[in-house]
């Protein structure tokens, strides 16, 4: 089964199974992983779900939309590899995506 590799903020290390169109922020929730808070549900309207996304892959990943990247601006900790989880739809060629969450804004 393809998974994904999501690291918490205190380094503890999942590996997850991907569910086809699910996305990462619906799997890392789905796990019981609920540092990730992802307040609005996945309405792209609250920046709760960053993560830092392995480069590896952004090939892989869905585009950022503009709405995206002025949420992530509202961050303190956006990097060049941040991501909105919720707006990351998996599917099996993202099989081994690495992923970490970011700190709290
Ligand atoms: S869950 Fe709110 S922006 Fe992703």
């Amino acid at each position: 089964m393809p998974e994904v590799i999501v690291t918490t903020r205190e380094g503890e290390v999942h590996r997850l199974g991907i569910e086809s169109g699910m996305t990462l922020m619906e799997t890392i929730r789905s796990a019981g992983i609920d540092e990730l808070v992802a307040l609005c549900g996945g309405c792209c309207s609250c920046a709760t779900c960053h993560v830092y996304v392995d480069p590896s892959f952004a090939g892989n990943i869905s585009q950022m939309s503009e709405d995206e990247s002025d949420l992530l601006d509202s961050s303190e900790h956006r990097t060049g590899t941040s991501r909105l989880s919720c707006q990351i739809e998996l599917t099996a060629a993202l099989d081994g995506l690495m992923a970490t969450i970011a700190p709290e804004d």
